[in-house]
Parts: C-alpha cells; sequence; structure tokens
C-alpha cells in the first residue's frame, strides 16, 4: 500500500532543494554581471578609474572563486575581463565588441555548468527518493507489526513516515497524519524549543547514534500520553540532514503505575510515620489529637481537621485540631442526638458507625446549623470518620477540604486506615490516662492510709484527706462536719479551697439543710446548677449557707455520709465553680474516700479513746507499785518510809546529772521497788536482830535475783529494773550479784546505791541503832571510789548541802 502522496512528497522534496541552489546561482550570476555593467559604466563615464576597475574585477574573481571552484569558467571569466577592461580603457569599439561577446560566452558556459549540476542532482535524489520509498514500503509492514511508534521527519519535521501504532496513539488515520508538522500539531507547548531543538540536539550525534528522550504528545482527542523516544538523523547522499527517524515506546501507563507505586510509598511511609509518632511516643489524647490533625492536613493535603470526643451528655467535644486555634473550631458546637447540631457529618457518623460526606456545606440541608459559621472559610466539603474502638463509637475524625469532590473513594479508603489507627491511638493514651488516673488514685488512698496510721491526730488526718480529695477528684474545695452524737448537731471541722474566710459556721442540726438531709438519709448526693433552689426544694425554706454558695460561685455540689460500723461519723462534701460531667467512675472515687475519711475519723476517735484508758491504766499502775512499797516498807517496819526517801533523793540527784523526764520516770519506779526482792526473804533473816550467819548472808544477797525475776515478767516495769537489780553493785567491783565495776553499773544504780546506804545508815535497823547525819557522810566519803562512784558521791553531797540550807 504506497501512497502516491508520500512518493510524491518524497520526489518534492529533493526537487525543491535543487530549486534553492539554482535559485542562489542565477542570483549569483546577477550580481557578477552587475559588477561588470557598473565596472563598465566606470570606464565610460569616469577616465582613468582604473585603480576601482581593478578593484571591482578582483571582487568578482574572488566571488567566482567562492562559489564555484570551478576552474575553467573562472579562467575564462578572467581573460574576457582583461580584454574588456583594455579596450575599455582604449575607447576601441571593436575591442567594446569582443569584450561584450566574451562576456556574453562566459555568462552562458557559467549556466550550463550550474543546470548541469542541478540536473544531476535532481536526478540523484530522485533515485533516492524511489529508493527510499521502496525501502519504507517493503518495511511498512513489519513497522505496522510493531507495538513502538515509528515516525520520520524531514527537516521542516514534517511527518514522512509513520506506523500504525503511531496512528492508533495519535488517533489519526495514516492519510490525515503523513504531512502533518510533528511539533506543531503533537508536542505540547514549552516541550524541548520545538523543532530548532530537537534538530539542534538530534544532528549533535554522531552518524547512526540515537537520543534518547521521554516526551508527552497530544492526541487527536487532546490527551497526552507519555513517549519514551530514540532518535536519529538521516542523511541523504550527499551528506545533508534529510530528516529524522524516531521509534517510541508509549510508557504512559508505566508512568502512571510507577506514579501510583510512589504515591503508596509515600502514603504507607507516612502512615508508618504516624503510627510511629502516635503509638510510640508517650503522648496525652490532646497531644496525640492534635498530631493527627497536624498529620492528616500535611499528608492527605485537607484545610481543617480536627478530632472530636463523644462526651455522655450527647456533645461533641473538640480534643485536637490543625490548624490550631482555626476560628471555625472555636466554640463549634456539635451534638450527636436528634438536634439540628447532629446532621452534620459528625452527629450522622458517631451515630451511625458510618463514614459521612457533606460534598457541599454551603447548599446541603443538613448542615445548615453552621451554614453561617463556616461560610468565611473556604471549606467546601467535610468528612467525618468514626473513631472505634472494642466498646464502639466514641468519637469523630473530621476533614475539611477546599476543593468539590476532594473525598475520592481512594482518599477516604486512605482515611479510613487513618482512622483506624487514630482511634487504636487515641484509645491507647485515653486508656493510658486512665490508668495514670487510677493508679494516682491507689496512690492517694495509700498516702492516706499512711497518714492515718502515721498521725493519730484528727486534723492532721483530715487536712491529708481533703488534700486527696481535691487533687484526686479535681475539685475545687471541699470540706468536712463532724457529726456530734450527744448534741446530735454536725459540726464543721475542716475545710479546704474556699475563696471567702469561710467563718465555721453555726453547728447544723440533723434533719435540716443539705447535710442534714444526707446525714438523715445516710445517703450520698449530687448537684449540679443551682444549690439553694434544690435544697429549697426539699426544705421549702431559705437556704442557710446560700450566701457562702452565691459568693464562692459554687455549681456543683456532692456529699457523702461517713459511716464506721453502722454509726454516722460525718460528712464529706465537695464543690465546684464548673460542672463536672462524670460516668460515675468519679462519684464511685468520691465514695471511697469517703470511706476512707470515715475509717479515719474512726480510727482517731478508737485511739483518742485508747489513749485515755490507757492513762488511766498506767496510773493504777503506778498506784499498784507505791502500794507494793508501802506494804514492803511496812513489813520491815524499821525502814518504813524508806523507800519514799531514798525515791525522791534519787531523782534529785538524777536530774542534776542531766537523766531525762522519760529516763526519770523508771528511776523513779525502780527506787520505789528497789529492795522489792526481799519479798522472798523469810522474816527470821530479814528481822534478825543481830549480825546475820554466811548461811543466812547468801540468801540476803539474792533479794535483787529476786526483784530481777519477778519484775522482768512484767513488760511495763522492765525499763525500771536497773536499780532493783543492780543497787548493791560496788564501784570497785566487789559488789553483787553480778560483780560489775565503774561504768559497767547503770548511772541509776550508782546513783541509788549512794542514797540507799545513807538512809540505811541513818535508820534504826534490827541489828543497829542509827548512825548520826554526820556518820554517815563520813562513811560515804571514805567509801568514794570504793563502794561508790566519786562523781555521783560528789553530787550526793551538793545535794544534801542544798537541802540542809533550805532547812
Ligand atoms: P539495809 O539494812 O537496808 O542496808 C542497806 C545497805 O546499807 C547495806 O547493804 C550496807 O551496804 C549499808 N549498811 C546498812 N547498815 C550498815 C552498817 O551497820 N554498817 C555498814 N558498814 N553498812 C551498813 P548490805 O550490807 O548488802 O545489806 C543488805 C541488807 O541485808 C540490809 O539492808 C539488811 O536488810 C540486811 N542485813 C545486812 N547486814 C545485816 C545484819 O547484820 N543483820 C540483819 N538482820 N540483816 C542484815
Ligand atoms: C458536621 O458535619 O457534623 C458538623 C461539622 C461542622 O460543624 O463543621
Ligand atoms: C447544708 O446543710 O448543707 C446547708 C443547706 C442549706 O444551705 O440550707
Ligand atoms: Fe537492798
Ligand atoms: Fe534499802
Amino acid at each position: 500500500m504506497v501512497s502516491k502522496k508520500r512518493s510524491a512528497i518524497l520526489s518534492m522534496n529533493g526537487f525543491f532543494s535543487n530549486i534553492k541552489k539554482l535559485k542562489s546561482s542565477i542570483l549569483m550570476i546577477l550580481i557578477i554581471t552587475a559588477i561588470y555593467i557598473v565596472t563598465l559604466l566606470l570606464t565610460f563615464l569616469v577616465q582613468r578609474s582604473a585603480i576601482i576597475q581593478i578593484l571591482l574585477l578582483v571582487l568578482n574573481f574572488v566571488l567566482s572563486f567562492l562559489y564555484w571552484k570551478i576552474k575553467g569558467a573562472v579562467i575564462a571569466l578572467n581573460i574576457g575581463t582583461i580584454i574588456f577592461t583594455v579596450g575599455a580603457y582604449n575607447k576601441m569599439p571593436l575591442e567594446y565588441l569582443v569584450a561584450g561577446i566574451s562576456l556574453l560566452f562566459c555568462l552562458m558556459i557559467m549556466l550550463v555548468v550550474v543546470f548541469r549540476k542541478i540536473e544531476n542532482q535532481r536526478k540523484v535524489q530522485q533515485q533516492n527518493e524511489i529508493k527510499y520509498r521502496e525501502l519504507f514500503e517493503r518495511f511498512k509492514r513489519y513497522f505496522d507489526l510493531v507495538q513502538v511508534m515509528i515516525v520520520g521527519l524531514d527537516v521542516d519535521g514534517n511527518i514522512i513516515l509513520a506506523n500504525k501504532k503511531t496512528c492508533d496513539v495519535l488517533g489519526y488515520e495514516y492519510n490525515e497524519l503523513i504531512g502533518k508538522n510533528w511539533f506543531k500539531d503533537f508536542v505540547p507547548n514549552g516541550i524541548r524549543n520545538g523543532l530548532s531543538g530537537y534538530f539542534d540536539q538530534v544532528k549533535k550525534l554522531p552518524n547512526g547514534a540515537f537520543d534518547y528522550h521521554e516526551n508527552p504528545v497530544r492526541s487527536k482527542n487532546g490527551i497526552e500520553r507519555i513517549i519514551a523516544w530514540q532518535n536519529t538523523i538521516i542523511k541523504d547522499d550527499f551528506g545533508n540532514v534529510a530528516g529524522s527517524l524516531s521509534a517510541g515506546l508509549d510508557i504512559t501507563e508505566l508512568r502512571q503505575m510507577q506514579e501510583k507505586l510512589a504515591q503508596q510509598l509515600k502514603l504507607s511511609e507516612s502512615l508508618y510515620s504516624i503510627a510511629e509518632k502516635l503509638v510510640l511516643e508517650k503522648l496525652n489524647v490532646h497531644e496525640r489529637a492534635n498530631t493527627l490533625s497536624k498529620m492528616c492536613v500535611e499528608l492527605l493535603d485537607v484545610s481543617l481537621v480536627w478530632v472530636g470526643y463523644a462526651a455522655p451528655d450527647k456533645s461533641v467535644k473538640i480534643v485536637g485540631s490543625y490548624p490550631q486555634n482555626h476560628p471555625y473550631v472555636k466554640d463549634l458546637i456539635v451534638r450527636w442526638d436528634d438536634s439540628p447540631y447532629a446532621q452534620g457529618a459528625v452527629g450522622r457518623s458517631i451515630k451511625t458507625g458510618e463514614y459521612q460526606i457533606i460534598e457541599d456545606v454551603l447548599n446541603d440541608e443538613r448542615f445548615i446549623a453552621w451554614k453561617d459559621k463556616i461560610a468565611p472559610y473556604n471549606l467546601k466539603t467535610v468528612l467525618s470518620f468514626p473513631l472505634i474502638s472494642p466498646s464502639g463509637v466514641f468519637g469523630a475524625l473530621v476533614l475539611y477540604s477546599d476543593k468539590y469532590g476532594f473525598f475520592s473513594k481512594e482518599k477516604v479508603e486512605q482515611i479510613k486506615i487513618i482512622s483506624h489507627m487514630a482511634a487504636a491511638a487515641l484509645e491507647n493514651a485515653r486508656l493510658f490516662e486512665e490508668l495514670e488516673k487510677k493508679l494516682g488514685r491507689i496512690e492517694a488512698l495509700h498516702q492516706i492510709d499512711r497518714a492515718i496510721s502515721a498521725s493519730t491526730d484528727l486534723k492532721v488526718v483530715m487536712s491529708v484527706l481533703l488534700d486527696q480529695v481535691i487533687h484526686q477528684l479535681n475539685v475545687h474545695a471541699a470540706d468536712i462536719f463532724l457529726f456530734n452524737e450527744y448534741s446530735m448537731n454536725f459540726e464543721y471541722a475542716a475545710g479546704r479551697g474556699f475563696r471567702t474566710r469561710r467563718i465555721n459556721p453555726k453547728p447544723i442540726k440533723l434533719g435540716t439543710g443539705l447535710i442534714g438531709k444526707i446525714g438523715m438519709d445516710k445517703s450520698s448526693m449530687k448537684i449540679s446548677g443551682n444549690i439553694c433552689e434544690y435544697c429549697k426544694e426539699f426544705e421549702n425554706r431559705h437556704c442557710e449557707r446560700s450566701e457562702i454558695f452565691a459568693q464562692e460561685g459554687f455549681v456543683f455540689y456532692a456529699a457523702v455520709p461517713l459511716m464506721a460500723k453502722g454509726r454516722l461519723l460525718g460528712i464529706l462534701e465537695v464543690f465546684n465553680r464548673s460542672d463536672i460531667q462524670e460516668n460515675g467512675e468519679w462519684f464511685e472515687f468520691l465514695q471511697v474516700l469517703g470511706q476512707q475519711t470515715a475509717i479515719a475519723i474512726d480510727n482517731a476517735k478508737l485511739f483518742e479513746d485508747l489513749q485515755r484508758k490507757n492513762i488511766e491504766l498506767l496510773q493504777a499502775y503506778d498506784a499498784t507499785i507505791e502500794g507494793w512499797a508501802y506494804a514492803l516498807d511496812l513489813r520491815d517496819r524499821e525502814t518504813e518510809g524508806h523507800s519514799e526517801r531514798v525515791t525522791e533523793l534519787t531523782l534529785k540527784i538524777a536530774k542534776k546529772m542531766g537523766m531525762k523526764d522519760e529516763e526519770l520516770l523508771h528511776v523513779k519506779r525502780g527506787a520505789l521497788l528497789h529492795d522489792i526482792g526481799k519479798m522472798g526473804i523469810p522474816d527470821q533473816i530479814l528481822l534478825k536482830p543481830g549480825k546475820l550467819t554466811d548461811q543466812e548472808w547468801e540468801i540476803m544477797k539474792k533479794h535483787p535475783v529476786y526483784a530481777y525475776q519477778m519484775l522482768s515478767r512484767i513488760e511495763y516495769l522492765r525499763p525500771a529494773l536497773d536499780i532493783p537489780y543492780y543497787h548493791h553493785e560496788k564501784w570497785d567491783g566487789t559488789g553483787y550479784p553480778m560483780g560489775l565495776k565503774g561504768q559497767e553499773i547503770p548511772l541509776s544504780a550508782r546513783i541509788f546505791a549512794v542514797v540507799d546506804v545513807y538512809d540505811a545508815l541513818t535508820s534504826d535497823r534490827p541489828y543497829r541503832k542509827a548512825w548520826s547525819k554526820e556518820e554517815a557522810i563520813e562513811y560515804i566519803k571514805n567509801q568514794s571510789g570504793k563502794h561508790f562512784d566519786p562523781k555521783v558521791v560528789e553530787v550526793f553531797l551538793s545535794v544534801l548541802e542544798e537541802m540542809t540550807a533550805i532547812d
């Protein structure tokens, strides 16, 4: 199927290029002839202008030589010129004639030479074109078979060859295509500077080499396809560029696929980075919601994103957004009930658990509630995705675009993945926060426990409790009223967080006011809004604390009765200056804290009782000890009053030697009981009027050990044992029962020994009469460093002196 048109174009092509050459040759001859004529005229008009003539002839010679390079023609021309010039110079008509003829002759020769040359070229080119044509025709069948575009262009960029694939891609019939200009008709503007850019590039290639490039072509119906080209140059037999031949592979689909792949890669990378940021970083719900919004805006090319939580009161709370502080999001009311604020994408997506799109926010009836608010912001369409956790829908991811139809199926699929991830991350953060809150509460309970067990002071315990109540329940103020069982009144005991300097209110009777009612019903209470209104309603009278409530600005109130072992101990109240939305768990914790408070108060009360009982018991013990001492003195008639006297003197010395009150208490008890061991000594030894036998003395020496055995069984007297056990040890180590020496003997025993001996010597004994004071003092001084600690003796003497001075 050889097209005549095509072969015609091919041969025309050669012809035109020959005609061009012919034209320029004729022009050249005309120029040269003109120069001759000027030379001739100069010869006539201006005599002796030989120099100009010669210059003009040289010019002619140069031009001829440059243009034709045909030596014969040049020689002939120059001979004619010389004759002409000589003749003209001598003004000989015959010579003019000869010159003219030779000139014409020359011109004819030149013309013949030129025409012959052109004719030759034309023939060759025609042959070439036929050759090419045959070649193309022979190969076209193959060209049509390959799935690669094959295009031949002439030097003007016109199509001279195109295979079937080219026709298919460009959407033209073959015949329509041939002769169309490639660069004007198929290459979109601005690609490679059109024709000249293309040939400049291709011409630079060495013979047979290919130039590779990718560029789009525009088909008949305006669709652009991307083609990968291999171009090479075609030259004719004379080495002139005749056109180009190109093979093009349609890589549109490939590129699209690569593009899609790259996009998908980018998406999954960004998903990964979202996941990483959301899941790995320890963020709270707000931070996560903000991060998520920001990433959606950056990755999805949307204008505004926010994350909302479905609150129990059916409102949607915005927990994060991007761009942050966008004026549209500020004060935005969205709900998920049946109000108009729930008819948009968000409310419906929360209610249905399905994503919802409002394509045109300004004209969709369902968006009417926000139409005016959104109007200034160039937000055209909104998509809301439900955030779903295992326990159901808990919020929504809301995205706005400034382009209609932005949320395509594909976009929605992408956002769906993000919303799933977002739900997981947000739920995670929420659980974490909840866990932290729970741990905080456990810690609070622990602290309360510690406070309860560490302090028995009710005021301290209540202070710790109120701190924890305010902190853990996140309320502005809290107080405790204690119930007085005798007066049947509630009395203010402790408070925290009140702005007004709250004067303790007068006691509140059981059964009156809020507190009275709670105490009466023994059940907790929660009031949102006007506390006094509520109070008046059941009380049917003026609210007693209304002024305080008004000044404080409280709008939320909750209280629990403090009960322990079935007894009402008081009331714990909490107050807040804004409403508290809570899901039951808050109130539960208030009740737990109430129980703790009750336990603490009960404990403190118990402890107070115990302490009182303990003191009573201690007093009873001491009375008993004194009784024993008295009984002992009575038995050993002669030593009557001895115990009291030695106790008094011992305490004086001990105090002077720096003993503390607590120690002195034990010293007192020890001194009173020092000879309690004598209870175990039979009367005939103890009361013997004469000297003891060795055997009797052995028994007598046991009295400190008996004291030890008796008293060590009594826990409470154990710290008082030193005197009864060691009062017969001596400084030089010769005493009994242990034979201790110097500082080994407890100080209290060392002190007591001095006092005991002094008192014994100055008293009548069954075995001897009392010594005088002076004799006794002399004896004590004498025994200093032997029987007694010299230091104690010193203090003893000074104390004795003080006493006599007072006397
Ligand atoms: P006590 O009568 O209360 O005497 C306490 C301590 O005072 C005596 O401890 C002793 O160190 C000193 N002391 C009392 N009387 C004299 C005395 O006349 N001369 C001297 N140098 N020191 C005296 P001691 O010796 O360990 O006796 C412990 C207890 O044994 C006495 O308590 C007393 O109840 C009894 N005891 C000691 N010697 C006799 C005795 O000869 N006859 C009788 N019946 N009982 C005696
Ligand atoms: C909605 O679509 O539910 C409302 C969201 C908005 O107020 O922009
Ligand atoms: C109260 O008992 O809580 C006070 C109630 C009132 O203000 O009347
Ligand atoms: Fe004794
Ligand atoms: Fe004694």
